[in-house]
């Protein structure tokens, strides 16, 4: 029997944090047994925030290192960068003649810019379809992504239905597949992990940088349990264990943010050497992206084929 695809992308848009990480990334590798795995990397996404040829080819670089050290098998994976195939900007163009303005409004990303003044670019506001073709094209069944783009997989589940209502049935609709404890993972400040509110543990951090990271941890006085170290703590051990040692350490924040330290150099240390392994052969690396991309760009021209069918542009 075949099984069944989960599909997820990422923004080279920096270094990955551990909210990346838990909220998606890891998924892409616990799952790729028992599923078709597809984890690319969303280049052209990346534009409206990387508008400089040195930094994007570094950052496409950097994510393809991080994929392989959190132990993303390409034997086993399909890896590949969203510029490699055409088909999905090709599709993208064609939801466009099928999605509203007002439509398209609704999207938290649009609302949020509108709400703080702030002039959209056309490539923002049209996000969400370029993403609704990066999934639609490939017929996956499930979509891991923190709970920050479960409005887009939305729009992708009521895009694939659009276009079946007017062309006949062509897509598949994607679950998300958001998990409840990382759904949002938090930041040192208490609010969700963003590079945009530079409250980011980096995935591969050094030792030093996860001392800084956490130090800088923001706890309150006032508080029993000091909240926000706990929950990042509670991404390496289960409250059953967590919870006795923090009772037992209440006051403590220092003693608490110490072992916070040590936890998460031992979950990071061994990432971060595998990470430097791979960066010895980057072209190695490179040849890994570059056959990921050409298996998936027969699949996504194979569905193009379909779509070009469909809406009868396929003449010859
Ligand atoms: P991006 O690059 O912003 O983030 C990659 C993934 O990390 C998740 N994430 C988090 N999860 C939990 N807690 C957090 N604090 C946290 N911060 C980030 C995001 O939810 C995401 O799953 N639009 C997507 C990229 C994309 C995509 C796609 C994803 C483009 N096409 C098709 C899936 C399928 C994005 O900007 O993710």
């Amino acid at each position: 029997m075949a099984k069944k695809i989960l599909l997820s992308g990422i923004q080279p848009s920096g270094k990955p944090h551990i909210g990346n990480y838990f909220g998606m990334m890891k998924q892409m590798v616990d799952f790729q047994d028992d599923y078709d795995v597809y984890a690319f990397i969303v280049d052209y996404h990346a534009l409206k925030s990387v508008q400089d040829a040195k930094s994007m080819k570094g950052n496409i670089i950097a994510v393809l290192l991080d994929f392989l050290a959190i132990g993303l098998d390409p034997k086993k994976a399909l890896l590949y960068k969203q510029s490699d195939i055409s088909e999905h900007t090709e599709l993208a163009w064609i939801f466009d003649t099928i999605t509203t303005m007002p439509y398209l409004m609704r999207a938290h990303a649009f609302k949020d810019a509108e709400a703080k003044n702030k002039e959209i670019d056309v490539g923002s506001f049209n996000y969400p379809m370029l993403m609704a073709a990066d999934i639609l094209l490939y017929d996956p069944d499930i979509i891991p992504v923190g709970a920050d783009q479960k409005q887009h997989i939305e729009i992708a589940r009521d895009t694939a239905e659009k276009f079946n209502r007017i062309y006949g049935d062509t897509f598949k609709l994607p679950e998300a597949m958001i998990m409840k404890e990382v759904a949002v993972v938090p930041g040192t400040d208490g609010r969700k992990m963003s590079k945009s509110y530079n409250n980011t543990i980096p995935l591969f951090a050094e030792y030093e940088e996860i001392k800084k990271c956490v130090m800088s941890i923001v706890t309150d006085s006032g508080e029993g349990i000091p909240k926000n170290v706990y929950a990042i703590h509670n991404l390496l051990r289960p409250a059953s264990e967590l919870l006795p040692l923090y009772e037992s350490k209440i006051g403590k924040y220092k003693e608490l943010k110490e072992l916070l330290i040590e936890d998460l150099e031992k979950f990071i240390a061994p990432l971060r050497e595998r990470r430097k392994e791979f960066e010895k052969d980057i072209p190695k690396a490179l040849t890994i992206l570059k056959a990921g991309g050409e298996k998936a760009k027969k699949i996504a021209s194979a569905k193009m084929e379909e779509v070009r069918g469909k809406i009868g542009v396929n003449v010859y």
